[in-house]
């Protein structure tokens, strides 16, 4: 298994949860109740299955598609260490990896 770290919008809270080889990091942050919307269920054509991928970690990480860096230009809040969540696929190398859910896709902090 596969540990990964989701950290809430405001830093406060985390969740450590296990995926297998494989798992699309989406599909098992929705399965863990965290809130991505991943609208577009992969395509590639919503950026609501954003995160902020920690620094340290960024560079484990296959790098992006063309297609994947234009709809990161488009997400909220789109930091130089996002990613679409849709697009990574969780292999052994990856073991650790921890990743913020931006603040904008919980659109709860009245900012
Ligand atoms: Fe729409 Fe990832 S789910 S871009």
């Amino acid at each position: 298994m596969i540990r990964v770290r989701f950290v809430s919008a405001d830093g406060l809270a985390v969740e450590e949860v296990e995926g297998a080889d494989g798992d699309s990091l989406l599909r098992l942050a929705q399965a863990h109740g965290q809130p991505l919307e991943g609208t577009c269920e992969g395509a590639m054509a919503c950026s609501t299955c954003h995160v902020i991928v920690a620094p340290e970690d960024f560079g484990r990480l296959p790098p992006a598609s063309e297609e994947e860096e234009d709809m990161l230009d488009l997400a909220a809040g789109a930091t130089r260490t996002s990613r679409l969540s849709c697009q990574i696929t969780l292999t052994s190398d990856l073991e650790g990896l921890t990743v913020r859910v931006p603040a904008e896709a919980r659109d709860m902090r009245g900012r």
